[in-house]
């Protein structure tokens, strides 16, 4: 079980993502980086409850990924914790997230994600079922706000009353949604507004963005999204840098490597669809990479699994 209070500091942390951070991409990352701490990918309350296999699936570990959160969204106090509860029992995550930053109206409509910003009241008693349904840390994944980014100076406070054992804190707003650039300076306010650890993300993508979001914010720790995708280093070289190294070269040795056992876990849990399915990480490892773009339009065409290896090892 995680305990915010003590763990090494600065946090580094790979930020959930619906879709991508699956057991194979985060046993991918606890590979180049094991001081990381995963944050899985949201599942919805709702479906834990309603025992729906697909959505049980997604919460599954694999040993080597931890020490691992996992992250939840809905609406209601009660479903809430009983997802939590369930999860707790079966998969013993170390610890949960209740998702107050997810912008997609799918999710926002009901008034989960993004939206609980806008109603305090419920958040707080989300946090609080949630906390009396798990012995393991609760944490809240929140925005600076639903439309101003002030908001969260309010929220924050309300969250850590509420029993939240930590935020993380992405510097943008719900009405800005990808847009625009993360306000490392809010969080660094926010941070002045409570006493539970917090974690900074938002533009966060390489060694130099950490070491600057983490001056600007003081945050304890820092959470990284985007960045890491088809990038798992990103992890090595932050660590490296607070050790003040310097971090050397990936070589094309190493990146293919990486790209086939994460092709052959992400094979293991997907079965044949896999060869579709690992497409989206594929595109972000070619990413930047030379002649980039007729290797992906020649590699996105592949359909059988075991050529896509033979390509992948003779690059
Ligand atoms: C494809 C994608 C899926 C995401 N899914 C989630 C999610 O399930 N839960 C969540 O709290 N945030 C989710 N986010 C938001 C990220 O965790 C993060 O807060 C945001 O991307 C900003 O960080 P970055 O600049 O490092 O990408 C998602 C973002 C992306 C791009």
């Amino acid at each position: 079980m995680l305990d915010w209070k003590i763990t090494s500091r600065p946090i580094v942390a790979l930020s959930p993502m619906a879709d991508m951070t699956d057991a194979p991409f985060c046993r991918i990352v606890k590979s180049k980086a094991p001081q990381t701490i995963i944050y899985r990918e949201m599942v919805s309350a709702e479906a834990i409850v309603r025992d729906n296999p697909k959505t049980w699936n997604m919460t599954t570990i694999h040993p080597d990924e931890r020490p691992i959160v996992q992250q939840i969204f809905g609406t209601d106090p009660d479903v809430m914790a009983k997802a939590a509860e369930k999860i707790y029992e079966i998969m013993r995550p170390d610890a949960i997230d209740i998702n107050m930053g997810c912008p997609m109206p799918k999710i926002t409509k009901p008034g989960a994600g993004s939206a609980l910003m806008k109603n305090p009241d419920r958040a707080q008693a989300i946090v609080r079922s949630v906390k009396d349904a798990v012995p393991c840390p609760v944490s809240v994944k929140m925005r600076l706000g639903w439309k101003q980014k002030t908001e969260c100076l309010d929220f924050a406070p309300k969250m850590e009353e509420a029993g939240a054992d930590l935020l993380m804190i992405h510097g943008r707003t719900r009405d800005q949604a990808y847009t625009g650039s993360a306000d490392w300076n809010v969080i660094a306010q926010a941070k002045t507004k409570v006493t539970i650890p917090v974690i900074a993300n938002g533009d966060i993508t390489n060694a130099p963005s950490a070491l600057k979001a983490l001056e600007v914010t003081k945050a304890d720790g820092i959470a990284v999204a985007r960045g890491a995708l088809g990038n798992p280093w990103v992890f090595t070289q932050i660590f490296t840098a607070f050790k003040k190294e310097t971090s050397t070269d990936i070589s094309l040795e190493e990146w293919k490597q990486t790209m086939l056992q994460h092709l052959l876990w992400h094979q293991e849990r997907y079965g044949d669809p896999a060869v579709f399915t690992f497409r989206k990480h594929l595109s972000c490892y070619l990413k930047g990479f030379s002649g980039a773009k007729n290797l992906r339009q020649r590699f996105l065409s592949i359909t059988d699994i075991s050529l896509l290896q033979t390509e992948l090892t003779h690059l």
